[in-house]
Parts: C-alpha cells; structure tokens; sequence
C-alpha cells in the first residue's frame, strides 16, 4: 500500500528527528542519515507505517526531509539491514513484518516412543462451533472472519452461474473437476513453481476432503502415519475416524520438521506415510526453506514414502514470493498435494483439490464413492471469479490484513499474558502459537474463557500424547478492535490467575 499523503504530513522535519548521538568531528553526514532511519524506525515501531505500506521513494523523500538522495538511501539501507525495511525491484522499499523479536520462541517437542491410536477429542467440535457462534470472540479455529472475503462478488458470481446456465442446477457433477476451474488451480501453480497438470487434479469438497481421500488411498486400517508436532486437529480427528496410528515428529517453529528426527524414526517404525504442512505449518506458522523440502523429498525417496502434503496456507506468504510447494520436487509422484480455497476467498462453498501424483486413479474412485462429485455450480463460481481477475488483487489485501493483525495481536499478547510467555513468529498465514509458562494449564483456562464468551484452542488439541497443557494456538484472522484487545487482556488475566 503506498504512504497516503496524510501519513506523509505526519513524518516529522528533521527538527523534531529523535536525537543523536553528538556527532564526532567531521561525522555531520553520517548523523543525518542514521536520524533519518531513527525517526522512521520509530514511526514503524508505533504503527503509523505498518507493515506493507511503501514508504515515500527516495526523491520524495530527499524533497520532503530537505536532504540528498544519497542520504535517504543510506538510512533506507540502514533500515534494511536492521530489518525494518524491505526493498522490492521496480517497486520500492516496504516496511517489513517485524514481530516481536523480545519474546523468546517456542520449544521443540521430544520424538515419541512408539505410535499411537487417537482419543476421541469432544473439544474438537466444540472449537468449530464456537468459531461460528457470533456470541463468542472466536480465538479458536482458524477462521479468518468473513468480513476479509469478497463476499458480495462471489454472491453475484454464483447467482450468475445459476441464471446462466439453468442445468447446472439440474446435473450430477460426475467429472473428476471441472475444466475451467482445474485449468485456472493449475496455471497458479505453474506461476509458484510447480506445473501440474489440469487432468492431474481432483476438486474435493474443501481440503478437508482432499486429506481424507489422500489418506485412504495410501494406507489401511492399523497403519502408521507419522505427522509433525504439533500439527493441526482436523488431521488427528481423521487419522481417528479411519483408524491408523500416529506417529509424532518434533518439528522447530523457526525450520520445520526436523529431518534427523524423521529419519530416526523411519528407520525405528514401519511408517506408512507423512502427513506434512510445509508452508506456514498450522498450528505454529513455520516455513520450511527450499533447500528443507528438497533434503525431505530426498528422505521420502530412500524410505520409499508417500507424502501428504496440506498446503492450505502456501498464498498467503509475507514476503514477496510464494513459497514452493514439497510438490515441486516431486519426479515419481509420491506427493499428493492438498489444498483449498477456504482460507483465501469462500469457505462457504468448500472448494478444494488434490493433485495425488501416482496415486491419482484411487483418489478419484474414492471421490466417486465418497460424495460422487463437487458440485459444479460452485466449481463454476470460484473458477470465474479466478478468471475474471482480482484474485491476486485480494490475496494480496488479505496478505497484508493478515500480517497487520499478526503483528497486533503478538504485541498485545506480549502486554497481557503472563511474563515468559513464548510466541511463535509466522512468515504467512494468520495462526499464532503461544507457549505459556509451565504453572497455566490451558484446558482449565478454556474452560474459563468461555465463560466470557472468548474460545480458545488449548494446546493438547494438536497432538495424541498429552503434550501442549501450557499452549493456546491463536486465530488472528480477526479485524482489530477494542474487543479483541479487552479479550486478550482478559484471557492474559485468567492465565495469571493460575500462576
Ligand atoms: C491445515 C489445515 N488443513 C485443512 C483444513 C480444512 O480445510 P477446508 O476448510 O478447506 O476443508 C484446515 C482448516 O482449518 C487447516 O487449518
């Protein structure tokens, strides 16, 4: 977002710039740049420039603050290399998602000693459906709140559909994917990195069913699928529901999955197969590095693995690129790759795809026996609305919320919570993990949000083995407003309570 000419008023003159160290002799230059980079380091640091915004170009602001463009771009650089600003070719300099980089990030987990059944978990349920009660600030599931989606569009979009083309409504969707729709998910992929093919995919009824569908076809009753820790519940309620065993991997909230840890436990259990989120990991925002899926990719191939890869998060990066799938370095097809339009534009419709790779002729038969086909009248609607344009417009806005609203609600977790408390720092997505101190016990501490209406995802919910008592995933994919603010304050409140 480019600098609004009232946020440039509010730039002070260099007379109001912070002061400097008194310059040594002959140093006057060298002050006057690093003032320069002090005063806009402090107007990133109260928010009136946030994060995304473009600040002023160089000229500009050579012009404004009455000094030579060589010393704007010597504090611009100096900013760059103190990480407060980025600079993007042919575009300018943005200021950069900084989150709090004082609070300490969370611990890694221990590997675990053998595979495990899942508990039934009622919790599960009851986070989804307070995440749609308007009653309750919904900090639980990760729902962005819809007031970030192109709502009224889309609406139009499917009315269209329908008036259109009557028979839509009339017709069984019985194709593997309508072709417009699967041409559009595939040519954005090709643009990340990873050409697919559109006759390699199949639309699912959100990533929901993709994951469903991945998991039936690569394992049996009784198998092993090894995950990361923490990892998301959806995940661990479906590994219940078709009775496999779990194997949990620690995983780093800075590099994600640990591979040595990986390869010791394939070597130790008789794993069937992966279940992996690389790109802005749910619950703890990670991004595993090109170089961190190629080595993985790498360990699939010794042990002979499939892997299922969710890649729900993948457009919604801070940084200028799109990170590329595990996808991309898939030569023999072990990869089946999920994903969805739930968290970028209509979780409405329950649009989602799975480009299965070698195991692509038993998803779609399980697809026909599951529900027959996604219907096309929704197909239709995301697929025009893909074509005719403004989606990266949108993703790119919603990027931004996302990123703003992370860096908000870190701040003011870091006001209320209780001292020691560590946070994750996500380069996408808008989930926070939180690692309280070892005395708050998080499912006590649901149990007391709710009643103030505030929900919660306690900690345990991501893994089978008792882990995460003192851990909350937080849902910053809510507008900021006083409500959210007295929320978290209440809900740091409680946690101190039990201390
Ligand atoms: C990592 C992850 N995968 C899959 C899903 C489910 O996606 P969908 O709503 O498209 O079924 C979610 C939803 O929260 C998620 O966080």
């Amino acid at each position: 977002m480019p600098l609004r000419p009232a946020m440039i008023a509010t730039l002070p003159r260099p007379s109001t710039l912070r002061p400097s160290p008194p310059p040594a002799a002959g140093a006057g230059a060298v002050t006057l740049y690093a003032a320069l980079a002090d005063s806009l380091q402090s107007l990133i640091g109260t928010g009136t420039l946030r994060p995304g915004h473009r600040v002023p170009s160089v000229r500009r602001m050579a012009l404004q603050r009455d000094v030579s463009i060589s010393t704007v771009l010597q504090a611009y650089t100096l900013l760059e290399s103190r990480g407060y600003l980025e600079a993007r070719p042919q575009s300018g300099y943005y200021v950069r998602a900084r989150l709090p980089s004082q609070a300490p990030e969370p611990r890694m987990a221990r590997p675990m000693a053998a595979p495990r059944f899942v508990g039934v978990n009622d919790l599960t349920a009851e986070v989804f459906t307070h995440a749609t009660d308007p009653r309750y600030v919904p900090f639980g599931a990760a729902c962005p709140h819809h007031s970030l989606f192109p709502n009224k569009k889309i609406a139009r979009l499917l009315g269209a559909v329908g008036r259109d083309d009557p028979s839509l409504l009339g017709r069984y969707a019985m194709l593997s994917a309508y072709e417009p729709l699967a041409r559009e998910i595939s040519r954005r992929y090709l643009q990340a990195g990873t050409p697919l093919a559109h006759d390699e995919l199949v639309v699912t009824v959100g990533c929901a069913e993709a994951l469903n569908l991945s998991l039936r076809a690569v394992t049996k009753p009784g198998d092993t699928v090894a995950v990361e820790t923490p990892t998301y519940f959806g995940i661990l309620e479906t590994i219940q529901s078709l009775g496999l065993r779990v194997l949990e991997i620690p995983t780093s909230p800075r590099d994600g999955i640990c591979l040595d840890a990986l390869r010791e436990a394939l070597v130790q259990h008789d794993v069937k197969a992966l279940f992996v989120i690389p790109s802005f990991q749910n619950p703890l925002g990670t991004s595993m590095s090109d170089a961190a899926k190629e080595k993985l990719y790498q360990l699939l191939v010794e042990f002979d693995l499939p892997a299922i890869e969710d890649d729900i998060y993948g457009d919604l990066h801070f940084d200028e690129r799109r990170p590329k799938p595990l996808k991309a370095w898939d030569t023999d097809g072990r990869v089946l790759l999920c994903s969805s339009f739930s968290k970028t534009l209509a979780p409405a419709l329950r649009v989602g795809w799975c480009a299965p790779g070698r195991y692509l002729e038993r998803v779609r038969r399980l697809k026909f026996t599951n529900t027959l086909g996604t219907p096309l009248v929704l197909q239709k609607t995301i697929a025009d609305f893909l074509r005719l344009g403004g989606y990266d417009h949108h993703l790119r806005t919603i990027r931004r919320a996302y990123q703003h609203q992370l860096h908000l609600f870190s701040q003011a977790i870091l006001r209320h919570f209780p001292e020691g408390t560590r946070l994750s720092r996500p380069s996408g997505g808008f989930v926070l993990w939180c690692e309280l101190p070892p005395g708050v016990d998080t499912l006590r501490l649901h149990r007391d949000a709710l009643r103030h209406h505030i929900s919660t995802a306690p900690g345990p919910l991501f893994s089978v083995k008792d882990r995460y008592k003192n851990c909350l995933r937080m849902n910053c994919g809510l507008p900021w407003s006083d409500a959210i603010e007295t929320a978290l304050r209440t809900l740091g409140t409680l946690a101190k309570n039990q201390l």
